[in-house]
């Protein structure tokens, strides 16, 4: 099929992470909930996380996160046309978390609103970036995944707090005609599976009340078993798929960077797959799982410490609640 870009892709021209100062460790969670560190590692290869202080929502960490991607690409906030941030844990219901983070930076000419599709949102969110660049709409975008995961967690149920971290991770876009870049995304949804991990209140559904309050609607809740076997199942065909439409083997990839949920689901995904574990980058036991901010945090990691080369070739790949899952090739 002709390509109908007429060869532009979009490439990562800068990264950046923030994660909040505060370390919780497993050994913090014993002193809560009825847990051990060694349940939580084994289960989930987490030792510790960022938790914000009261005070820090998702704009404030995704803020420095996208000025250190700008300094990285030495572009000036002026240039932005575009600004997607994704997060599930918006600073209010409106204005979009985009819009404050657009004021901050001084970014008058950009266009900015937010997305949502949960752990899986930075990998929709830059496939929304690559079409509008693509489709030479705009010539510079901004990404960033956003999350302060602990304000919608119970702290008082030992299956959800001990999984969740707060940080943001950025990546700036720009086009070119060289073959690199993102080569393909591949996006998918199942709302039949709404109810495998959700928060039920604060919304429009059950807005806030008291009685909402004391039963803990505005929580994350998760049947965490199920949620497992299907993200371990959706990122091995996503990549799989990836693969295939770009007529590439495995053996050709570099670098996998999978949302950093849990390393028991990267490491079945990876062995269904075939893949080595000393190609699946792993940080989530640092961080626990940042939502739609653990992709971009792995990848500006990643970068930093020289684990990808130019011209690598790259897999981000993704799950999370809606169900969404996706993934996106790319050569560095
Ligand atoms: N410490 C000690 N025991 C615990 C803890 C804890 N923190 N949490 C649960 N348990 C207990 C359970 O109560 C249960 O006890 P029981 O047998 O007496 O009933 C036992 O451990 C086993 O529970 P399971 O849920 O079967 O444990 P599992 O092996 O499935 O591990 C986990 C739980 C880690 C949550 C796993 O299911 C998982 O990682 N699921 C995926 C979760 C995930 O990735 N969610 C994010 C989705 S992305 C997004 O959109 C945000």
């Amino acid at each position: 099929m002709a390509d109908p870009s007429g060869g532009l892709r979009s490439c990562i021209v800068g990264t950046g992470s923030f994660v909040p100062k505060t370390v919780f460790t497993n050994k913090d969670f014993e002193k809560m909930v009825d847990t051990t560190d060694q349940w939580i590692l084994d289960r989930t290869g987490i030792r510790e996380r960022r938790i914000a202080d009261e005070k820090e929502a998702s704009s404030d960490l995704g803020f420095p996160a996208a000025q250190k991607a700008l300094e990285e690409a030495k572009i000036d906030p002026m240039e932005i046309d575009l600004i997607l941030v994704a997060t599930t844990t918006p600073d209010m219901l409106f204005p979009s978390t985009a819009c404050l983070i657009q004021n901050r930076l001084g970014a008058k000419r950009a266009v900015a609103f937010d997305l949502a599709a949960a752990c899986s949102g930075f990998i929709f969110a830059l496939s929304v970036g690559d079409q509008y660049i693509r489709s030479g709409t705009y010539q510079t975008v901004l990404v960033i995944g956003a999350e302060v995961m602990s304000k919608i967690t119970n702290w008082k149920d030992r299956s959800t707090c001990v999984l969740f971290g707060d940080g943001a991770g950025a990546v700036v876009l720009k086009p070119t005609l060289e073959e690199r870049g993102i080569l393909s995304s591949h996006l998918h949804s199942d709302g039949a599976y709404w109810d495998l991990i959700y928060v039920p209140g604060g919304g429009s559904k059950e807005p806030p009340s008291e009685t909402l309050l004391k039963g803990g609607s505005q929580y994350i809740k998760m049947r965490g078993n199920e949620t497992f076997k299907i993200a371990v199942k959706t990122l091995e065909e996503v990549t799989r798929e990836a693969l295939r439409e770009n007529g590439l083997t495995l053996d050709q990839i570099s670098l996998f960077i999978p949302h950093q949920a849990n390393y028991r689901i990267l490491k079945a995904t990876a062995d269904r797959l075939g893949l080595p574990m000393n190609k699946v980058f792993f940080n989530g036991d640092r961080y626990g799982n940042t939502s739609a901010a653990s992709i971009p945090i792995a990848l500006d990691e990643a970068v930093r410490t020289g684990k990808i080369s130019p011209m690598d070739l790259v897999v981000l790949g993704a799950f999370g609640s809606g169900l969404t899952w996706g993934a996106i090739l790319l050569r560095w």
